[in-house]
């Protein structure tokens, strides 16, 4: 069984929910408190072992890349006003030397061929896909538990659930879980945005999986699914037939930052879990209320 030690970010996106903050600045860099999400999921990622991130990245994206290398201006000012903290904090974050990959999709054709752009930086071996603009507030990092899960079964692959209100299953890929044990569940199917009423269950697919390289070959065939885009959910479908396919229900709270109010909520309760702007926040926030 091969470790998981890649993962995909598709971060060519457009954030259309949240224009016009994301016109000139890509969404996966918007702030919740003081750093980007794009910061939040990446801790994420590192914590659960992953050793590799590859970005598929689009026009208009460049920041990103420039996020995770030095901005040698900033930190000589920084050091010579003596703002060590974050210095340290801003170096902490970079990447080791060829830890990360920047591919570009040239056109936005949907998640699943976002994927497929990494298929030959992936090469032959497991790997995270990891939803950017989704910042799970967990314990144990979202994606490590599905580590976890995939070592305690034995590879193959799984994608993160969580609940949703029955109302809102046509605004995400929704899995048919069959055998239920705990946490984890085996499936009978998959479907990208059902049409309301037809879901065949409340588990949506949050943003998180671990994939075997079989599904490039999938993905390769390009079909367009929900939305006339080419959706990673139809291969996945097709993939659980072949291959072992687990969902698992992760513990943790789900913030969608790619919507306003899930922005707004993500910041909110992230600023109120922080010990050294906790009080604060909480006392503003009464204040409004
Ligand atoms: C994507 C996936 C969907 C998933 C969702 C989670 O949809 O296609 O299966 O449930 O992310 O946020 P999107 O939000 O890009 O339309």
């Amino acid at each position: 069984m091969k470790p998981v030690r890649k993962a995909v970010l598709p971060v060519a996106g457009l954030g259309t929910r949240v224009l016009p903050g994301t016109k000139t600045t890509p969404k996966e860099l918007l702030n919740v408190v003081d750093r980007p999400i794009l910061s939040y999921v990446v801790e994420e990622g590192r914590k659960a072992g992953i050793e590799h991130f590859v970005f598929v990245t689009g026009r208009g994206k460049g920041a990103i890349e420039d996020y995770f290398d030095h901005q040698i201006e900033l930190e000589a000012q920084l050091e010579a006003k003596g703002k060590l903290d974050i210095l340290a904090q801003l170096r902490a974050e970079l990447p080791k030397p060829g830890e990360m990959s920047f591919v570009r999709q040239m056109a936005p054709l949907g998640l699943g061929h976002a994927v497929w752009c990494a298929r030959d930086i992936i090469g032959d071996e497991p790997f995270a896909v990891m939803l950017p603009d989704v910042i799970i507030d967990a314990e144990r990092s979202a994606l490590g538990q599905l580590v976890d899960a995939y070592n305690k079964v034995g590879g193959g692959n799984l994608v993160g659930v969580e609940e949703v209100p029955e109302a809102d299953t046509h605004k995400y890929g929704i899995v048919a879980p069959s055998k239920v044990d705990g946490r984890l569940a085996t499936m009978s199917g998959m479907v990208e945005k059902p049409a309301k009423g037809t879901a065949p269950s409340n588990w949506s697919i949050a943003g998180r999986y671990i994939l075997q390289p079989e599904i490039f070959g999938l993905l390769a065939e390009q079909e367009k699914g929900a939305g006339n885009e080419i959706q990673l959910t139809d291969s996945m479908a097709k993939l659980l037939h072949l291959q072992p396919f687990h969902a698992y229900i992760y513990e943790g709270v789900t913030h969608d930052c790619g919507d306003k109010i899930g922005l707004l909520r993500a910041n909110v309760a992230l600023a109120l879990k922080r010990p050294d702007l906790g009080e604060a926040a909480r006392a503003a926030i009464s204040a409004l209320l």
